[in-house]
């Protein structure tokens, strides 16, 4: 009989419940794996938050995470990833993993040549986001649709789906073919999205990538 693998603790952060929906699909598609999500609900919403006020909230959760077990951790925020994540790889023992906006890849895939991208503010603000237009996109006309609202109706279980509907159909009637979810928490709405703009656009978001990257760094800890 094969000795059985010892489980792997794996820490995933996020402001709320888009580290839910990660964490959710981790458990389901990795083996030996332990996980240990922490949400700083108290201070949600992320997305209306300056880099410094990030590092402020984040630094001290992450540093308990580490002493509690965790031998790596899924930032699953694209707004602490885009805005701190190389601070926080300064500071922080374990491997991080982040999750950013998917740029490069609806880039490559666009028909039309034009992309809409779903992301908080700051997000959106941010310079990592900035060079991933400038470096991958620059010939690409990028939408941002207004989703300030979003994370905190899906926090609150108020989303107002009309709305949604409307901003995803203005951004595929302005030409756009890929729907990029740039917020851990429009996870919760991507079924939604993608019946909105069937036969209209794709619509994207780094789970998957990231499940491979983190199967890779559990195999190295192994
Ligand atoms: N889920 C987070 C993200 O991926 C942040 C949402 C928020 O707190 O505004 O950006």
């Amino acid at each position: 009989m094969k000795p059985k693998k010892k489980n792997i603790q794996v820490g995933v952060f996020d402001s709320g419940v888009g580290g839910l929906s990660v964490a959710n699909y981790l458990e389901e598609h990795l083996e030996n794996i332990q996980i240990q999500l922490v949400q700083d609900t108290q201070n949600i919403p992320y997305g209306n938050k300056s880099p410094d006020l990030l590092i402020e909230l984040v630094t001290p959760l992450l540093h308990r995470m580490v002493e509690d077990g965790c031998e790596v951790i899924v930032i699953a925020c694209n707004t602490v990833t885009t805005n701190i994540i190389s601070h926080l790889r300064k500071v922080i023992s374990v491997p991080l993993i982040g999750m950013e906006p998917m740029v490069k890849t609806a880039a490559e895939q666009t028909k039309n040549n034009c992309i809409a991208v779903c992301a908080t503010p700051a997000t959106l603000d941010s310079d990592r986001y900035k060079w991933l237009k400038e470096k991958f996109a620059s010939k690409v006309d990028i939408l941002e649709p207004d989703c300030s609202r979003w994370s905190s109706m899906i926090e609150a279980n108020q989303v107002e789906h009309q709305l949604i509907k409307k901003q995803m159909k203005d951004a595929c009637q302005k030409g756009a073919d890929v729907i990029v979810l740039g917020c851990t928490h429009y996870h919760w709405i991507e079924e939604e999205i993608q019946k909105t703009v069937a036969g209209k656009a794709t619509v994207l978001q780094p789970v998957l990538p990231v499940a491979k990257q983190l199967k890779r760094i559990m195999a190295g800890l192994d």
